[in-house]
């Protein structure tokens, strides 16, 4: 399949079939310092140059992982897939950027966090990367460096998260507070939407009733504690005219819940992971302790089995945007922290190196989707919500060269065995894909052919991105201008004045405030 040259000074991939989100055209894609110089038909390239023939194969950006947690602290233990195993997997299975998130303990700096993060993945990354950041504590610190993340350090969304009570979990008020700051530096407000207090008290409830296992996981926090979260934080984010993003959406109540928004003309994106679409929580029950501990994730992966082929409907049909992993790997002895207690598991799964396969298997090959919308899903669309497009997301002249030929119809069998990643299972175990990137080129370089990784830590480089990304902020912005609430003129009250009895109660100043968007004409 493969002319070489020796050294070549760039890569022409000839015939395949470039697809975008908008359209799929046979043509050829030419290469050099990194980013796509020409696409076209028959491109007559003088120079000595590497040819890949892509005959038959599909030509598709390369996957972006909008949620993975690398090497990150928590519960009590650190994930194994670092920024350096976790990225080559990534590469493997045709993803070629990631979003990690910065998460900083609740007291703690955010801005030195961020720093931290930055100095620990930028040797180590073999893909290009980007950062979220959480907000897990409120004060007019954060809200300043907020801000300064957001001008100066390429950082243009925040994960605010409504569970983990009193390790990173905010209130309403603080929700809205953040919200109202994400909105005025022009990022997206992300949310990790489940009822934290509900979740201490149904865990609570469950250990006294002698259910230690990881099955008592989903039932501390069955679907409605994760609705009920994603409703109110809609509501708050649209109080604030915020746009909003819910990572995560893991059950069919949640995920009908961001539909509903969207039809109601709410700016509302929701992200389902890999693991919900590619396989259910039934796992969480089985008889093997170690098996079921490796489902463990929060929210829950659900027990309802029909939940991932309904949430990769609505990831079609548009209800649901954009797909990442949630990619937080605890091997078998470490999550054995929660032998005895399942509220001691640390929570995570894997998921970066193969989603791309599991959504092609389970989205495209299954018929709900087409070749355009899978690159919408795991690719454009990320890159326009999170403001990188068309640098990534697209094959089309000047973009980043992060490049996958796709085979749709070869077949590989997911197994721990044979993956890249560090964690010692693999919960898609034994899961049969159509859809193998054959070769992934990252920033123009071939670092994944013939199942081998030529790539070395530090390839990868930090994808600054700017505020206000158009895709989210045109509604917004609009909004601001011609949805202001205003006073009704009239004459002031002449009448009959009764004088106060008691002191007024005080208030807390923003619950005064009114933000209804349709105000009755009284006139
Ligand atoms: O179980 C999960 N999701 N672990 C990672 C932390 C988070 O909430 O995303
Ligand atoms: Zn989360
Ligand atoms: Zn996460």
């Amino acid at each position: 399949v493969l002319a070489h040259s020796e050294s070549p000074s760039g890569i022409l991939i000839k015939g395949g079939k470039v697809v975008n989100e908008d359209c799929s055209v046979i043509g050829d894609v030419y290469i050099e310092n990194g980013k796509i110089v020409e696409v076209g038909l028959n491109l007559q390239i003088p120079k000595r140059v590497r040819v890949i023939d892509a005959t038959d194969k599909l030509v598709i950006p390369g996957g972006i992982d909008t949620h993975t947690h690398m090497e990150l602290a928590f519960m009590g233990t650190r994930a194994v897939d670092d920024f350096h195993i976790g990225t080559k997997a990534a590469l493997a299975g045709g993803t070629t950027m990631i979003l990690d998130f910065v998460i900083p303990q609740k007291g703690k700096s955010l801005l030195e966090a961020h720093d931290r993060w930055r100095e620990t993945a930028d040797p180590k990354v073999c893909c290009d990367y980007s950062l979220h950041v959480a907000v897990t504590w409120w004060s007019d610190k954060v809200k300043k460096e907020m801000e300064t993340l957001a001008r100066e350090k390429g950082v243009n969304s925040f994960k605010m998260f409504m569970a983990y009570k009193d390790v990173f979990m905010l209130q309403d008020s603080e929700l809205y507070a953040a919200f109202a700051q994400c909105k005025e530096v022009g990022a997206i407000a992300q949310v990790h939407a489940e009822n934290g207090d509900l979740i201490a008290e149904g865990a609570k409830k469950m250990l006294s009733m002698g259910i230690t296992g990881p099955e008592g996981h989903e039932l501390c926090r069955p679907e409605e504690v994760e609705a009920e979260a994603t409703q109110r934080a809609i509501t708050i984010a649209h109080a604030v005219n915020c746009p909003l993003y819910v990572v995560h959406v893991m059950s069919k109540s949640a995920a009908k819940v961001v539909s509903n928004a969207r039809r109601d003309g709410r700016v509302v994106f929701g992200e389902p992971i890999a693991a919900g679409l590619g396989t259910d929580g039934t796992h969480c029950w089985h008889k093997d302790w170690a098996h079921a501990a490796g489902f463990v994730m929060g929210p829950p992966l659900r027990p309802d089995p029909s939940t991932p082929g309904y949430l990769m409907d609505l990831l079609a049909n548009d209800d649901l945007s954009v797909t990442g992993t949630d990619n937080c790997t605890f091997s078998v002895c470490q999550k054995a922290l929660g032998k005895d207690d399942f509220t001691k598991i640390p929570n995570g799964v894997n998921g970066v190196e193969d989603r791309m396969s599991v959504i092609w298997e389970k989205g495209v090959h299954s018929g709900k989707m087409d070749e355009n919308r899978f690159v919408a899903v795991t690719s454009s669309n990320a890159a326009k919500i999170f403001n990188f497009y068309p640098q990534k997301g697209r094959i089309a002249k000047n973009s980043d060269a992060d490049v996958v030929i796709w085979d749709p119809r070869m077949t590989r069998k997911i197994s721990a065995k044979t993956h890249h990643q560090a964690v010692d299972y693999n919960i898609f175990e034994g899961m049969e894909c159509h859809g193998v990137p054959v070769i992934t080129i990252s920033r123009g370089k071939v670092v994944y052919e013939d199942g081998q990784l030529k790539v070395s830590p530090g390839h990868g480089q930090f994808i600054h991105r700017k505020p206000f990304s158009e895709f989210v902020y045109k509604r917004i912005k609009q909004r601001e201008q011609v949805r202001k609430p205003t006073a009704v003129t009239r004459k002031p009250y002449e009448g009959h004045l009764k004088s106060p009895t008691m002191q007024p109660r005080s208030y807390p100043l923003h619950k005064q405030q009114v933000f209804s968007q349709r105000q009755p004409s009284l006139e």
